[in-house]
C-alpha cells in the first residue's frame, strides 16, 4: 500500500531528521503531537471509570451507553436519591483515534459489533456472500462514537406521524423541546434562531472548521438545481446546506463525552464497562422485571433493580435481549425453547436507509480529500493537533447535505423522501474505505484500482422513507451468538424506483456548473455484474443499486412504539414494554417510523424524552400535557 510507504518515510524523516523538506517543521510537529497526547490523557481521565464495587441493587439499571442510554443515565442520576447503574458491553472511548476525518476506521476495530445482513436476493448482491456489513458501536457512546457525526432531526411531519399513529406526546411540537434540551450549537448564525436552536445543552453541534472547495460546490450546485440553501434543522427541511455535526469544533462529540464525562463524580452513578448483559431478570408470575444478568471476564453477575430496568442497547441488541428473556413472538421463542413471558412482535419493523456509494465522480484538481496526500503532510497534522483544524477535522469527509421531495420537488417545504449526503472522497481516495463499506478487494480492484488515489467525490444518494421492512431474529438461545438480521432492502420494489430517482438527482448535481468547475465527471468503469447493461441507463442504476447499495446504519423500529390497539406495538407511548412491569426500551428501536434523518440526534431525543417519562412516572416532575 502506497500510503503506508508515505507514512513510514514521513516517520523516518522525523526520526532521522534527514529530510530537508520536513526539518523546519519538526519543532511544531512534536509540539502538536505532544498537545494531542496530553489531550488524549485528559480525555481518558474524564470518562467515568468503572465502579470499584457494585451495589447489589440500584433504583435503575440502564443497559447500553449509546446515543440514548448515555442521556438516560445522565438525566436519571440528576436525582441524587436514585442509584443508577449503566452497563456497557464495549470499552472506553479512545481519543487518539477520534479524528473526524477517519471516522470510518473505528468500525474496523473491536469497537464494532460487526454484524452482517442475511441475504435476501434483492440487495447487497455484489458484496461478499451477498451480505452487507452492519456497523454498530460497541464502546462508551455506542454508535455515536463510530458514526459520521451528521446532526439532523428529520421533518416535523415525521414526528406528527408518530403522534397520529397513536402516540400522544410524540408530535413535533412535543419533541422539539427535547431536541433543544441537548443541543449546544456553536454556529453563530444558527444560534440566533432560538425557536430551533439552543446554546445551553451538553451536545455541541458545529460546522467543520475546514472546507474543501467541493463543500461550496455541493451547496451552490444544489442552488443551481433550484433548491434553497437552508437550515435543515429549522422551520423547513427541503434544500441544501453545509452539514451540521455533533462535534466540539474539530473533534467528535460522542454521547459519552457529552453526557457522561460531566457526571463522572456523581456518587449515585455507577458505570460497568466490558460487561455483556445476557438476560433480563423477570418474575414469570408477576411479570415484574427485577434486574439483569451480565457477563464480565467470563464471570456471571446478577444485579437488581428496585424501580426499573431500561433497555438502551440499540435496534439490534434491544430486541435480541428481549427475546433472550422471553419477550417476543411466541412461535419464534418456542422454536428455541425459550420460556415465553410475553408474546409481542419484537424484532419486526426493522427500518434503515439504503445508500449507493458506487456512483462516484472524478474531479480534475486536488480538491477532494485523498488520504495519500494528507498523511505525509506535516502541516495537516499540525493544524489538527494544535488547533483541531484542517482536513482532519471534516467528519468522514462529508461536507454538505441535500434533502429533496421527489414527489413535490418545487415545494420549499416538502416532505423529503430522498437525500444526498455528498462526501469529498470515494473508494479510490482512501485505502480503507472499501473495507469499511464492506466491498471485497476483488470488487475494489475491478472498479477502482485504475483510479487509485485520484481526487473524487460521492454524492451518496439515500432513500429516506423506505417501504421495505426487515426483521431481527435469534439464531439461538445463546446470548453470545449474533442475532440474524434480515434487512430486506428493496423487498418493496417502490424503494428501488425511489432510489433510481435519488441516483438520477445525484447525477444532475455532478453536472452543475458549480461542480463542472472542477471538471467533475462520472467514474465510468461499470460494476462488473451490471456491465452488460448500457452504462448509466436506468436499468444500469437499478442493477447497481441491487448489487451495491448498502446500509447507512440507521437501524431502527424493532421494538415499535404504539398504543394498545396497535397489534405490532412492543412498547406503549411511555416506552413501557407491554405486559411487563418495570421495563422500558429507550433507544432507536422504539421509532414507529424511521425519520427522514440520520438517526443519532433523533435517538438522543428519544433518550431525553424517555428520561422525562420515567421521571414523571416516579413523580419527580409533574406530568406534562
Ligand atoms: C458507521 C455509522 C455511521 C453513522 N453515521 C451517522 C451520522 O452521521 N449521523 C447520525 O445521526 N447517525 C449516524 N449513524 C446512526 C446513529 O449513530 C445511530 O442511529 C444511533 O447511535 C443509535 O443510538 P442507540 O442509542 O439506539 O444505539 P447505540 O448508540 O448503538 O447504543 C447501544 C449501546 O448498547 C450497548 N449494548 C448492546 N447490547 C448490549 C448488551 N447485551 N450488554 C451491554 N451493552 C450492550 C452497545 O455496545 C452500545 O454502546 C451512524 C451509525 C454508524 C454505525
Ligand atoms: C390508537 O391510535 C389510533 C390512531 O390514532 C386510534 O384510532 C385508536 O383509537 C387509538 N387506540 C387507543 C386505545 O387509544
Ligand atoms: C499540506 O497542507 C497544507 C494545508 O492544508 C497545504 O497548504 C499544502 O499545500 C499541503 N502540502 C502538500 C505538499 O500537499
Ligand atoms: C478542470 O476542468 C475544467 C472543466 O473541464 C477546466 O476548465 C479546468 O481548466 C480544469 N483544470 C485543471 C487544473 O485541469
Ligand atoms: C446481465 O447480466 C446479469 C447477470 O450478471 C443477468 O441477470 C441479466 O439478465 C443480464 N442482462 C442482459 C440485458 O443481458
Amino acid at each position: 500500500m502506497k500510503s503506508s510507504v508515505y507514512l513510514t518515510s514521513f516517520l523516518l524523516c522525523l526520526l532521522l531528521n534527514g529530510n530537508e523538506a520536513c526539518r523546519p517543521q519538526i519543532g511544531t510537529l512534536l509540539e502538536g503531537l505532544l498537545k494531542f497526547m496530553q489531550e488524549g490523557v485528559k480525555f481518558s481521565e474524564e470518562e467515568p471509570p468503572d465502579a470499584k464495587t457494585l451495589l447489589r441493587e440500584y433504583d435503575f439499571i440502564v443497559v447500553g451507553a449509546g446515543s440514548a442510554g448515555s442521556v438516560v443515565a445522565n438525566r436519571l442520576s440528576e436525582i441524587s436519591e436514585w442509584d443508577v447503574l449503566l452497563i456497557e458491553a464495549g470499552r472506553k472511548e479512545n481519543y487518539v483515534l477520534d479524528v473526524p476525518l477517519y471516522a470510518h476506521l473505528w468500525s474496523l476495530t473491536d469497537m464494532n459489533w460487526h454484524y452482517k445482513t442475511v441475504p435476501n436476493g434483492k440487495s447487497c448482491l455484489s458484496l461478499e456472500n451477498e451480505q452487507c456489513r452492519l456497523h454498530r458501536g460497541k464502546v462508551m457512546g455506542g454508535s455515536s462514537t463510530i458514526n459520521f457525526m451528521a446532526s439532523t432531526r428529520g421533518n416535523r411531519r415525521n414526528y406528527d406521524h408518530w403522534r397520529d399513529l397513536g402516540n400522544p406526546g410524540w408530535g413535533y411540537d412535543d419533541v422539539l423541546p427535547y431536541f433543544l434540551k441537548s443541543e449546544k450549537i456553536t454556529i453563530p448564525e444558527l444560534a440566533n434562531d432560538k425557536e430551533y436552536h439552543s446554546t445551553s445543552g451538553e451536545l455541541t453541534v458545529s460546522y467543520a472548521p475546514y472546507r474543501t472547495p467541493l463543500a461550496d460546490a455541493f451547496v451552490q450546485g444544489g442552488a443551481e438545481l433550484g433548491y434553497n440553501i437552508i437550515d435543515y434543522n429549522g422551520a423547513t427541511q427541503t434544500g441544501f446546506s453545509y452539514v451540521q455535526s455533533t462535534t466540539k469544533p474539530g473533534t467528535r462529540m460522542s454521547t459519552s463525552r457529552a453526557f457522561l464525562h460531566p457526571i463522572r463524580n456523581r456518587k449515585n452513578f455507577h458505570v460497568q464497562k466490558g460487561s455483556l448483559v445476557t438476560k433480563l431478570l423477570i418474575d414469570p408470575n408477576t411479570k415484574i422485571a427485577f434486574g439483569v444478568e451480565f457477563v464480565r471476564d467470563n464471570k456471571k453477575y446478577e444485579v437488581r433493580a428496585r424501580k426499573e430496568v431500561i433497555l438502551s442497547a440499540g435496534a439490534i441488541n434491544s430486541p435480541q435481549l428481549l427475546m433472550l428473556s422471553g419477550i417476543g413472538p411466541r412461535e419464534h421463542l418456542n422454536e428455541l425453547n425459550i420460556p415465553l413471558i410475553q408474546d409481542l412482535k419484537v424484532g419486526y419493523n426493522l427500518m434503515d436507509h439504503p445508500w449507493l456509494p458506487t456512483a462516484a465522480f472524478l474531479v480534475n484538481q486536488s480538491v477532494g480529500i485523498t488520504t495519500i496526500r494528507l498523511l505525509p503532510n506535516v502541516t495537516v497534522w499540525d493544524e489538527f493537533s494544535l488547533y483541531h483544524r484542517g482536513p482532519f477535522s471534516v467528519p468522514g469527509a462529508n461536507e454538505a447535505i441535500g434533502f429533496i421531495d421527489t414527489r413535490d420537488p418545487t415545494n420549499p417545504d416538502g416532505d423529503p423522501n430522498i437525500e444526498l449526503f455528498p462526501i469529498s472522497a470515494c473508494m479510490a481516495s482512501d485505502p480503507f474505505l472499501y473495507k469499511f463499506l464492506g466491498y471485497s478487494e476483488e470488487f475494489y480492484n475491478d472498479v477502482y484500482k485504475t483510479i487509485q488515489n485520484f481526487p473524487c467525490f460521492m454524492p451518496a444518494p439515500i432513500v429516506l422513507q423506505p417501504k421495505s421492512r426487515g426483521r431481527v431474529t435469534l439464531k439461538s438461545a445463546d446470548p453470545h451468538e449474533k442475532p440474524l438480521i434480515h434487512q430486506n432492502f428493496y423487498e418493496n420494489p417502490e424503494d428501488l424506483e425511489t432510489h433510481l430517482q435519488a441516483i438520477k438527482f445525484a447525477l444532475n448535481l455532478g453536472k452543475t456548473q458549480a461542480l463542472q468547475k472542477f471538471g467533475s465527471r462520472l467514474h465510468d468503469i461499470p460494476i462488473p455484474a451490471c456491465s452488460n447493461l448500457t452504462f448509466s441507463s436506468d436499468d444500469y442504476w437499478r442493477c447497481a443499486a441491487v448489487q451495491t447499495s448498502i446500509s447507512i446504519w440507521h437501524l431502527s423500529g424493532t421494538c415499535k412504539m404504539g398504543n394498545s390497539s396497535d397489534p405490532d406495538a412492543v412498547v406503549d407511548p411511555r416506552l413501557k414494554v407491554y405486559g411487563v412491569k418495570g421495563l422500558r426500551v429507550i433507544d432507536a428501536s422504539i421509532m414507529p417510523m424511521i425519520p427522514a434523518a440520520h438517526t443519532n440526534v433523533p435517538s438522543i431525543m428519544v433518550g431525553e424524552k424517555g428520561a422525562d417519562l420515567v421521571k414523571e412516572d416516579w413523580g419527580v416532575i409533574p406530568l406534562s400535557g
